[in-house]
């Protein structure tokens, strides 16, 4: 985020703090319960959303030098992602072209050769089959025809993008749309270096995962003896991006900005953005790092999901200690052992999602799946659960949720 644009921010929870105001959506909304658990509607999301739209697949430094790779099973398409030794970034479908058994099962690692465990058949980074046992028995093919199926990707602003489907494509920029691309540029997420990560099969459905990050009104509620020690719950800046958006969630160090001169404010000691890439991406850079969770339906089930979370810490901080958010307690441990310390701090960040954020969100499934509540209902200060679920529904061709006023929901 620019600076200025970090000053507008700042000054916005400043003065709704001041205030005791909060973003407002305009009215509420009903959001049909059904939505989390229609058979129908979450295979045409599965086919739309993640078959057929280009998808988030990690930060440039998940590959971190040629020859790096990772493999990813929350697709219906197994992924393997490399790095060649020209450093160009590359995605498969990891399935060998003998009889289509996946060729890498380790998660991530550095290797020159992928071989297939079932007859040993090798590729290289770049997809090609280099190799193939007792070839001449075999019988005779055109190895060059036979490489791994190559997925359309594009890393741009530290991020890895690919299309799961061999004939889609992906334009990084068309996807984010200009102003979002040039915030991401910023930010300059390329110079990050992976620190971790973790994956929460839940019992609810994606995008009750992708709700929770929807607003901070539960903040002083759910999260009373964990995040409201950090954060001003129901207090927040929200704006979109065509169909993404962006939240800044406040925190309670902001205060420090009244005494600081406005050049060295920082949004993230302030603060903490909370980005939302269509579908089901939340990336949310930190006074030290980012966090990204990536959230995937169950191919059988609507009631549940995978997420995937991962920590990142920023270049500056992965060889030294820097500033933090005030707080004494981390400040302590960030001067001592850094990545050990950012390493705690994130894996307890995760661990109040899992714990609380996503025991609510099975809780919504639960009463959701009963079928007994209609609808459930989003508030004038929950805008982003507004746009979250307008823009599904503009995606699957779904009439908009209608703003409501009081009296037509006696
Ligand atoms: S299926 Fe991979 S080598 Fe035979
Ligand atoms: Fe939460």
């Amino acid at each position: 985020m620019e600076h200025n644009e970090q000053l507008t921010q700042i000054k916005v929870l400043l003065s709704r703090l001041d205030s005791g105001t909060n973003v407002d959506a305009g009215g509420v909304r009903l959001n049909p319960t059904n939505s989390y658990t229609d058979l129908a509607r979450a295979g045409r999301e599965r086919e739309l959303f993640f078959g057929s739209h280009p998808q988030l697949l990690g930060l440039s430094c998940d590959l971190p030098q040629p020859g790096s790779f990772f493999t990813a099973d929350d697709l219906a398409t197994p992924i393997l992602a490399t790095r060649d030794e020209d450093g160009r970034f590359r995605a498969f479908v990891n399935a060998c072209r003998h009889r289509g058994v996946v060729v890498e099962e380790e998660e991530r690692g550095i290797k020159r050769r992928f071989v297939c465990p079932f007859h040993s058949w090798s590729y290289d980074p770049k997809g090609a089959l280099v190799g193939l046992p007792k070839e001449e028995q075999f019988g005779e093919i055109e190895k060059e025809c036979f490489g791994l199926v190559e997925l359309p990707t594009e890393e741009k602003y530290g991020f890895l993008f690919i299309h799961p489907n061999p004939s889609g494509s992906v334009d990084v920029d068309d996807l984010l749309g200009e102003d979002l691309a040039q915030e991401f540029d910023a930010w300059d997420f390329g110079s990050f270096s992976r620190l971790g990560g973790d994956r929460y099969e839940i019992e609810c459905n994606w995008k009750l995962a992708m709700d929770t990050f929807g607003e901070t009104y539960h903040f002083n509620s759910l999260h009373r003896d964990s995040l409201a020690n950090f954060f001003q719950g129901n207090v927040q800046c929200y704006d979109t991006f065509g169909q993404h958006h962006r939240m800044v969630l406040c925190k309670k160090a902001i205060h420090e900005m009244r005494e600081w001169p406005e050049d060295q404010w920082d949004i993230t000691v302030a603060g903490l953005p909370v980005y939302w890439i269509f579908p089901n991406n939340i990336v949310m850079p930190s006074e030290w790092g980012l966090y990204v969770v990536r959230a995937y339906p169950d191919v059988n089930d609507p009631g549940k999901h995978t997420s995937v979370i991962s920590f990142y810490v920023r270049g500056d901080k992965a060889s030294a200690a820097g500033t933090n958010n005030g707080v004494d307690e981390r400040q302590a441990l960030l001067e001592t052992a850094p990545m050990e310390a950012l390493s705690a701090i994130a894996q307890g960040f995760a661990a109040i999602i899992r714990d609380e954020d996503y025991v609510a969100s099975a809780s919504q499934q639960r009463s959701a799946n009963s079928g007994t509540l209609e609808h459930v209902i989003f508030g004038r200060n929950e805008p982003a659960l507004h746009h979250y679920h307008n823009t599904y529904r503009a995606a699957l061709g779904l009439d908009p949720l209608p703003l409501l006023d009081p009296a037509s929901m006696a």
